[in-house]
This record gives C-alpha cells, structure tokens and sequence, in this order.
C-alpha cells in the first residue's frame, strides 16, 4: 500500500527575537508571570516585509533543499494559516508563486493551531488516492498581527514562524513498521466558538479582527480533548504510547503539553519542547518543532513520531507518523 512518508524537512522564524522583558514594556507583564503559566521565554515576531508567505515559502525551499529535491519534483502545496497575506488568493498559491512553480496546484487549510494536523491527513490523503505523488505541507502564521497589543491575557502567548515538510508516496506493507503516515484523527466541535476566536472577518465586519480568548477555557477542555484523540489513535492503529519515540505536541503551553504526556505516560525526554523559545506560532508550531528535533538529531529514520494539537474551533487531531 502507498505510504506518505517525509522526505525533507525546514523551518524559517523572522529576524526579531522579543524576550518576556522586552514585553514588559509593552503590557503590565513580568518574565516570572509568562515563564510560570506558560514556560514561554522568548518569541520571533516578523517585521518590515517578513509575512505568512514570505516565512512559508522560507520553510518550503528549506524543506526542499532538506530533501534535496526541487519545485518540479512537487505536485501539491498545502498551507495551514490562520493569518493570510490576503483574503485570497491562498497563501500556498503566494508561497507556490515565490518558489517559482507554475504547475501542480495549491491551496491554504484553516484549522487554527490543529492546522499542521489538518494539512498533513489531507495531504496523506491526496496521496493515497493517488491524487500527488510529492506533498509541500506548510505551518505558517503571523499571528502577531491579528493579536490585541494592549490585551496581557493574549498579546504575551503567541509569536511567528513557519515549518515545512515534504511528503512523498512510497510503497509500504500495510504493517505498523512502515515508514510514513500511519494513522490520522481529526476532530472538530464548532460550539466552542466563543473560547477562542478573531473578533473580526470579511464577511462580519469587513476588518480582520483581533484574537480573544477565555484562556482557562481552553485550558480546561486541551489536555481531555488531546488526549481522547491520542487514545482513539492508538485503538484503530494498534500502537501504544510507549512505542512512541517522540511526541511533538502543539507548543501552546508548557502545563497543557505536560499534562496530555503525564496522562498518556510519555515521559518529558520523549517530548519535543520548543514553546520556550518560539511562542505559541498556531499552525507552524509543530512543523517548526519537528524541524528542531531532526535538525539536531533528536528524530531519526524509522522513529514512531506522535503529533497532536488543538486549537480554535475548537479542533483538535493526531497523526501518528514513522520518520
Ligand atoms: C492564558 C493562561 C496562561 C492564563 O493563566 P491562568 O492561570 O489561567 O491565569 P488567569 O487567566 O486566571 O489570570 C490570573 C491572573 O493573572 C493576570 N494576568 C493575565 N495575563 C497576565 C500577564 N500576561 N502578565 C501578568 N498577569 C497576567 C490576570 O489578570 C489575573 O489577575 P487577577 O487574578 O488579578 O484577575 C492559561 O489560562 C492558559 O494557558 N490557557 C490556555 C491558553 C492556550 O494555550 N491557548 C491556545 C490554545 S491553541
């Protein structure tokens, strides 16, 4: 049976690098405050010229670069963003424009920070159908631009960035030992609309809005949600958490991320932790740190890897993945 399996990997993170006390200038916030709550230390923030497309399409060169493949090995680009360059077109069309590919097709998928998790069982699902036969699956986001600089509950979470992956078909036996896209869950419950959401939208009041959150809202329904989709995985996929090699959850908060592996029984060396340094980046969360942990060695060829995220919508899946 055919198999998504990665074949390159990248990242890209804008110039400015902006600490918990550089914030404090900005909000009546304090390093301690962010560090204890959050396990946030710093963040990237994208300036004169950086955007979703531009740190996307930064990821996907990377990532093809990685593979060492180039745009005319590629057939689909597929781009999780919640903070677009425009309306339309999609920020993959941008980002397939800017890498010079004037084939293939491309299209954005919105799913908030499940995005990547979204953007990855589409893609695996293109190319079991045989639909493409090489995959750009993009994270990006600007969401410093859709934040409330005045609001310290949102404004001191969240930061910018992009990753990127390149998945290809590859023959597979059907067995829990290949390589590639095992298994997908996704989830979505739009009823909890109003626990996170951008207050703004073209068709409501013609401007972008500005993220709100009930941030213990979401606290209290992430670590439940994560991981009833985690144990749903392993049921249909006959796999366990201590298969896992690594787990690379959506880097919201360190107590969430914590929480979900404590109750799965993954110990912290087998989590991939990168919210320390970039923030909560939505959709480029995962693929970012996916990016850190093979780039340093962390993830290897034939690792069982589990992604999880949840985010606004609310949405929420797992992909369990061999590198
Ligand atoms: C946002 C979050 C860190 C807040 O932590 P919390 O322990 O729930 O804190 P609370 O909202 O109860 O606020 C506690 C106090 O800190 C204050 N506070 C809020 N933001 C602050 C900041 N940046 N700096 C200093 N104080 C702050 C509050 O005003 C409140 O003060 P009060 O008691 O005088 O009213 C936490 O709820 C959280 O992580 N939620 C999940 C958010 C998330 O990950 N969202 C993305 C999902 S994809």
């Amino acid at each position: 049976m055919i198999r998504s399996v990665v074949r390159g990997f990248g990242s890209a993170l804008p110039k400015q690098v902006v600490t918990n006390k550089e914030l404090e200038s900005r909000v009546e916030t304090s390093d301690e405050w962010i560090v204890q709550r959050t396990g946030i230390k710093q963040r990237y923030l994208a300036g004169e010229g950086e955007t979703t497309a531009s740190l996307g399409a930064a990821a996907a060169q990377a990532a093809l670069d990685n593979a060492g493949l180039t745009v005319a090995d590629i057939d689909v680009i597929i781009c999780a963003t919640s903070t677009p360059d425009n309306t339309f077109p999609a920020t993959a069309v941008n980002i397939q424009a800017r890498l010079g590919m004037t084939h293939g097709f491309a299209f954005d998928v919105q799913a908030v920070c499940t995005g990547f998790v979204y953007a990855v069982t589409t893609a695996d699902a293109y190319i079991r159908g045989g639909l493409a036969k090489r995959a750009l699956v993009i994270g990006a986001e600007t969401f410093s631009r859709i934040l409330d600089w005045t609001d310290r509950t949102t404004c001191v979470l969240f930061g910018d960035g992009a990753g990127a992956l390149v998945l290809e078909a590859q023959e597979g036996q059907g067995l829990t030992a290949d390589r590639g896209v095992l298994s997908a869950k996704l989830r979505s419950d739009g009823s909890h609309k109003d626990k996170l959401y951008v207050d703004g939208g073209p068709s409501t009041t013609g401007t972008v809005g500005h993220l709100r959150m009930e941030g213990r809202e979401v606290f209290k329904h992430a670590v439940g949600m994560i991981t009833d989709v985690i144990e749903e995985s392993f049921a249909s996929s006959g796999l366990s958490s201590e298969q896992v090699n690594w787990l690379v959850p959506h880097q919201a908060n360190l107590r969430i991320i914590d929480g979900a592996a404590k109750k799965l029984n993954i110990p912290m060396e087998k989590v991939v932790v990168t919210v320390d340094q970039h923030g909560n980046t939505s959709a480029a969360s995962i693929p970012l740190a996916l990016a850190t942990a093979a780039g340093d060695g962390r993830i290897r060829k034939g690792d069982l890897v589990l992604l999880e995220a949840m985010g606004g919508g609310f949405t929420w899946g797992a992909v369990l993945l061999r590198w």
